[in-house]
């Protein structure tokens, strides 16, 4: 298996880190592979915010604040995995750096804006597999706390900056294991 490929199907999200530092040359490697994405006509209308320290613990808070609401109440969430989900809940695992990558809102232009969307995504998982062959855990982290005017103002965003992914990066403390469906039950093919 080519390199690529091994690390398409062996990164995994983690979700328990060691506290250890992780250098900043490193960091900068993962980061260089997500600028490396494809993006329509090369507009790379991407931007990455590294926080560490009082950022990292404000943006967890964010998280483990929505998080204490919604998980007791999540009925698709088996009982016996909440209290787990509530730690982790806490601080991503506990990563010390967090990574964000946002992309462009253009006004009156959601084709455009959808594409950079489209890139942004693109620059992330760039960004997890360049990571994993540092020896670096991630995981993409979506929804609620990507949207909280509180995290924006920790990051200091502008108001066309969104994000597409908060990404907890550090050492590895597990190794989860994760399958996927199979891939033949996801393709039509067609005129073979
Ligand atoms: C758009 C997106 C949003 C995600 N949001 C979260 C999240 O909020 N919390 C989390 O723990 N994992 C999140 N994940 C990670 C997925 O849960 C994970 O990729 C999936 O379970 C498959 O596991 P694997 O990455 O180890 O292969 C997200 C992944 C994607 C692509």
């Amino acid at each position: 298996m080519g390199a690529v490929l091994d690390g398409i199907k062996n990164r995994r999200s983690i979700r328990k880190y060691k506290a250890d530092e992780v250098p900043k040359d490193k960091l900068l490697k993962v980061l260089e592979a997500a600028n490396w994405a494809p993006s329509n006509g090369n507009e790379q209308a991407w931007n990455f915010f590294v926080a560490r320290g009082e950022a990292v613990v404000k943006v967890c808070k964010v998280f483990s604040d929505f998080a204490r609401d919604y998980i007791p109440k999540a009925a698709y969430i088996p009982d016996d995995q909440k209290a787990a989900m509530l730690k982790y809940a806490e601080n991503f695992g506990g990563a010390p750096i967090h990574i964000i990558i946002t992309y462009e809102l253009f006004e009156g232009n959601a084709e455009k804006t959808e594409k950079s969307l489209m890139a942004a995504c693109a620059a992330v998982q760039n960004l997890l597999l360049a990571a994993w062959e540092e020896g670096l855990g991630t995981v993409w982290i979506g929804g609620e706390t990507c949207h909280s005017s509180i995290t924006r103002e920790v990051l200091g965003l502008r108001n066309t900056q969104k994000i597409a992914a908060i990404i907890p990066i550090g050492y590895p403390a597990e190794a989860p294991l994760v399958t996927r469906e199979d891939v033949q039950s996801k393709i039509t093919w067609i005129g073979f």
